[in-house]
């Protein structure tokens, strides 16, 4: 199978029609299309259609255990899908939709147990990106889609990224360039009164509690999940966001950090490994100058820059055979939370204290 690369005219969409339109085509007769969303992109299908769904898990080698989200492109097209919007389900959606929030809800039958793992329930998205609205407008149906990466790699930022996992194994790629958040949508669970995080992201914890008071949040967001402390979102539980190269988290107070972290980076450098520093704009100076291949995050002051730029930043220690690479812990709060959730698997939970 030939994959077909679209760019979009991202200044004005209606330009890019006949992407869209070939787009739409592919969804009706059960392809795949890979989408730009402003979270990361989507490897999309019609939601509807078993077996449309089926080929995402095949290209992705994707556990068939492991839901997917289904996207709207209007407010509407939730009633089609979900059996019960709680009124706080109802907030969240007049203060996050559209945007970078999923939400759970319980499934109408329409829905197909491939769509939903066989869960009872569907996670919904209604994204903000332009191009992604087109896209699912133009096919006229709920789209399913997970990240467009392969399963347990770093979600892609890019539509090179998608390309470089899936390129003969699907479809269709509608570049829209570079995702704004970089990190995969918030998920809270909407089922029954209660309101539960279930993955975190650009959607913080301290933004959903100003609309809708206390939340729960699922433990394993914050702790390794192991046999007895199952993830509430079963793509949690699996191996995820890692790149070949071996990550190490350094914990502990900046000056310490820093030095612990050349002083590892220096000794794997002896050793003969390839050794890689993952910084902050701030930190950057303290590195230079050691032999050691320094990778750019971001601004530790915006640490949204950080989690925009996180698992590009993590496919290239790979694209530069990096056989280690360490990197600082970031505050677990506000959108802090997120990076570390995503940084702690693509570590493999190996985290040390600064010494
Ligand atoms: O930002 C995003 O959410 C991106 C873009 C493409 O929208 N999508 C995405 O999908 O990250 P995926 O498949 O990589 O992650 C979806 C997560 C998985 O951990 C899955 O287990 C969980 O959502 N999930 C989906 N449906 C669920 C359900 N009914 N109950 C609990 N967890 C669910
Ligand atoms: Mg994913």
């Amino acid at each position: 199978m030939e994959t077909l690369f679209c760019s979009t005219d991202e200044n004005n969409l209606r330009k890019s029609d006949k992407v869209f339109k070939r787009a739409a085509e592919i969804i009706k007769r059960g392809g795949l299309v890979a989408f730009p969303t402003e979270t990361v992109y989507g490897l999309g299908a019609n939601a509807l259609n078993s077996r449309a769904v089926k080929k995402i898990y095949e290209a992705k080698g994707r556990p068939s255990d492991n839901p997917l989200i289904v996207h709207i492109a209007s407010l509407p097209e939730l009633k089609g899908i979900a059996e019960e919007v709680s009124p706080k389900a109802e907030k969240l959606i007049d203060a996050f939709w559209p945007g970078p929030l999923t939400i759970i809800f319980k499934k109408k039958s329409i829905i197909p147990d491939e769509t939903s793992g066989g869960l009872d329930t569907v996670a919904v998205r209604f994204p903000e990106n332009a191009a992604a609205r087109y896209f699912i407008r133009a096919c006229g149906v709920p789209i399913a889609a997970p990240s467009a990466n392969t399963s347990g790699k770093p979600s892609p930022t890019s539509a090179k990224h998608v390309l470089n996992d899936l390129n003969g194994k699907i479809d269709m790629i509608i570049d829209g360039g570079e995702a704004e958040f970089g990190l995969e949508s918030t998920i809270v669970s909407a089922v029954g009164e209660e309101i539960t995080l279930l993955r975190p992201g650009s959607v913080t914890v301290d933004m959903l509690k100003e609309v809708v008071g206390e939340i729960n949040i699922d433990k394993t967001i914050l702790t390794k999940p192991d046999e007895n402390l199952r993830p509430l979102a079963p793509g949690m539980k699996y191996k995820h966001y890692s790149p070949l190269c071996n990550i190490t988290i350094v914990k502990g107070e900046r000056e310490k950090a820093v030095k612990y972290m050349a002083e590892l980076g220096e000794k794997s450098k002896a050793e003969g490994e390839k050794a890689g520093i993952i910084t902050t704009e701030e930190d950057r100076a303290f590195f230079e100058n050691r032999g050691l291949t320094l990778l750019d995050l971001g601004r530790e002051s915006d640490p949204e820059t950080i989690a925009a730029r996180l698992f590009k930043v993590l496919r290239t220690c790979d694209d530069l055979h990096l056989s280690c690479a360490f990197i600082k812990a970031f505050p677990e709060k506000g959108i802090g939370l997120a990076i570390m959730n995503r940084l702690k698997k693509a570590a493999g939970y190996n985290i040390t204290e600064a010494r």
